[in-house]
């Protein structure tokens, strides 16, 4: 548990002195003459879109606009600006492309999977001059979302890359089941969060994204191989740029997505036939479902003609199931994991404190005993460390390994303060990883080669 991912952001030199918010300039809007024919197409009105010069090549923009964020490696120009309160991300591309991919996620987002969210197509922009530019896909920068190359400024270990991968999959199944071919499955094109020591990952890039009614077993092995291929070359790359341990092997490595796959895939979908007299089977098969995180809305249940065998297969399975108790007890968004963690320690709370007491009168209650003074107790120039249900998790871990250790039940008052002191000081920001950044993962963010880090910023 604690050789999660995390242990690795705990060495690194964390600077103190770093203000952790990005000074935003007032953008001043741009004259009448600039707008031109702009055309958008938005999810949603914000009207400061509007203030963005449009009217400027992306690569071009001024740096008050920007807000510099990790980026992954990219065939287009993308670039993050701020958009009042919040980071978008604006890719230029071709019209179609830009309308394609606009409502692929738009629909990808209604079907409940995980991926970036849409904001606006914008046509018809031209320069001052009457020259045309390129059209723009606008995106919602997802906070605290982490490319896979900013994992690797520190050296990668084995069982963090497995967790990586293990995610991938689970994104690609997720995607399967509701019909979508993603065409370009690779590590670049998904963007990771932490999720309670392990990984969640979110698409990005749906440009070469087709939804199907159903896809086919040939389509869906055809996707794992683009996987595979992308990520073996991915992690050569990486391994040239001496970012992970040099006994991972890129080729080997990567086809472990398809035993991962392959396995959920299998477990979500496959057919079981079992005798009468076994019926407690079913129950047993949506415990387990359960326990993978998935609901189960639709099956298929058959009796053989003669009446002896039933056969079982799960027809709409969603993915979410901790996720959605968390939401439905206690409003906390959180993912899967965090809230599979946290369901956990809030049953225990409640069978420690009053096991008659009402479900969610109990969760009620660890809301404002347990999650919220935690959240609150995090010192404000820690905020942007981590998100508050990862914090969360992070400090029932580390009380848990302090009980053990001392052979004491510790108070969560103290607990919570030698973590902050110990665990949470030392990181660096995830929701603004690039304030930290120093010129080599600058240059790992890039896609450029690894320099021995003399060279100044
Ligand atoms: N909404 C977003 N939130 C966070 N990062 C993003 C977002 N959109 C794009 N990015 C970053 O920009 C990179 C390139 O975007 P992508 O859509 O894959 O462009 P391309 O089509 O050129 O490959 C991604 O790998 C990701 O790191
Ligand atoms: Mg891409």
């Amino acid at each position: 548990m604690t050789d999660s991912a995390g242990a690795q952001w705990t060495d690194e030199p964390t600077d103190f002195s770093q203000v952790g918010k990005l000074p935003r300039g007032v953008a001043s809007p741009p004259p009448a003459s600039v707008l031109g024919s702009l055309n958008i197409t938005a999810a949603a009105a914000d009207p400061e879109l509007l203030d963005l010069p449009w009217h400027i090549k992306l690569e071009e923009w001024p740096a008050k606009n920007l807000a510099a964020l990790p980026r992954g490696i990219s065939r287009h120009v993308v670039r993050f600006a701020h958009l009042g309160g919040s980071v978008i991300a604006i890719k230029e591309t071709s019209e179609h492309i830009a309308r394609h991919e606009y409502h692929m996620l738009r629909k990808l987002q209604r079907l409940d999977v995980p991926c970036v969210e849409p904001v606006a197509v914008i046509t018809g922009r031209t320069t001052a001059n009457g020259a045309p530019l390129d059209p723009v896909l606008v995106t919602r920068h997802l906070k605290f979302s982490l490319p896979y190359r900013a994992l690797f400024s520190q050296m990668l270990r084995r069982d963090t890359l497995t967790r990586l991968i293990d995610a991938q999959a689970l994104l690609l199944v997720r995607l399967h089941l509701i019909g979508f071919y993603w065409g370009d499955v690779s590590l670049s094109n998904t963007l990771f969060r932490r999720d309670a020591g392990a990984f969640a990952a979110y698409l990005v890039d749906a440009e070469t994204g087709e939804l199907y009614p159903d896809l086919s077993t040939g389509q869906r092995e055809y996707d794992l191989e683009i996987a595979r291929v992308n990520i073996a070359g991915e992690l050569m790359d990486l391994l040239e740029g001496d970012l992970i341990e040099e006994k991972v092997d890129p080729v080997a490595t990567s086809e472990l997505i398809m035993g991962s796959y392959r396995r959920l895939w299998e477990e979500l979908t496959a057919k079981e036939s079992f005798e009468l007299g076994e019926r407690w089977r079913v129950g047993a098969r949506i415990r387990r479902l359960n326990e993978l995180g998935f609901d189960v809305e639709e099956y298929a249940i058959k009796t053989t003609s003669d009446g002896s065998t039933i056969q079982l297969q799960p027809k709409v399975v969603d993915a979410g199931h901790h996720q959605r108790r968390m939401l439905r007890l206690t409003g906390i968004d959180a993912q899967e994991n965090q809230a599979r963690r946290l369901l956990n320690d809030m049953d225990t709370y409640r069978a420690d404190n009053n096991p008659d007491l009402d479900e969610e009168i109990s969760a009620h209650s660890w809301v404002s005993h347990v999650f919220e003074p935690i959240v609150r107790s995090i010192p404000r120039e820690l905020g942007g460390k981590l998100e508050p249900a990862e914090v969360v998790h992070e400090v029932l871990e580390h009380r848990w390994y302090m009980s053990e250790k001392a052979d004491r039940n510790v108070p969560l008052a103290e607990a919570v303060q030698s973590y902050i002191d110990t665990v949470l000081r030392h990181r660096r920001d995830e929701a603004a990883i690039m304030l930290t950044a120093d010129t080599n993962t600058m240059k790992i963010l890039e896609g450029g080669v690894l320099t021995d880090g003399t060279e100044d910023d």
